[in-house]
């Protein structure tokens, strides 16, 4: 299954994700790296993998149709199946949706549909949940707002932000590869 793997931020979903599939964990290949922020860690984090990292800003393109429609040519041109999200800061538009319709992942630090949108995780703390965690989803045209596929709870770690999120992390690194990997498994299945 070749995927892409969209990330505007350190990359470490990313990471997580290239080690599965070196070690045999998932059988995806990891064809190319589409970031919205030519400076973020992910690029380094790809370059040291030897895995193509494509930047794309939305505001070099007259609109939001127009970046997605560069975007899907780059994808299609590498055989890309599905896109895998992993810290991409941007709502997918219809453009992108309709090219890839439910072939595109996300991975949200909150149990959906608790804390969609940004800084979730802060969200959690600030509203004082004892649990909260993580959840994989295809994506639709909402804010995290897609189809459930996985999701796993992490108790939050009182007065520790920083405790807290890692432990969020750290599931969000084994839950991601697990939940693709039946994902991928059963459309195999499903094409038998
Ligand atoms: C993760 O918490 C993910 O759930 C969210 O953005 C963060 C990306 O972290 N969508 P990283 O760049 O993979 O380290």
């Amino acid at each position: 299954t070749k995927i892409a793997i969209f990330a505007s931020g350190s990359g470490s979903n990313f990471a997580a994700l290239e080690i599965a599939c070196r070690e045999g964990e998932l059988d995806a290949e990891i064809v190319l790296v589409m970031t919205d922020k030519p400076a973020s860690f992910v690029v380094e984090r790809a370059r040291q993998a030897d895995i193509r990292a494509v930047a794309l800003e939305q505001n070099a393109f007259p609109s939001k149709r127009e970046f997605e429609e560069a975007l899907i040519a780059i994808l299609q041109e590498a055989g890309v199946e599905w896109i895998v999200l992993a810290g991409y800061m941007r709502l997918i538009g219809p453009t992108l949706l309709d090219a890839y319709p439910s072939r595109i992942v996300n991975i949200h630090p909150s149990l959906l549909p608790s804390f969609p949108g940004k800084d979730a995780i802060g969200q959690a703390i600030a509203h004082g949940v004892k649990v909260t965690g993580v959840t994989v989803h295809l994506v639709d045209e909402g804010m995290d707002t897609g189809p459930i596929l996985a999701q796993a709870a992490v108790r939050v770690v009182e007065g520790n932000p920083e405790m807290t999120a890692q432990a969020i992390h750290a599931v969000e690194h084994v839950i991601y590869k697990e939940a693709l990997q039946s994902l991928f498994t059963s459309e195999m299945k499903c094409k038998a």
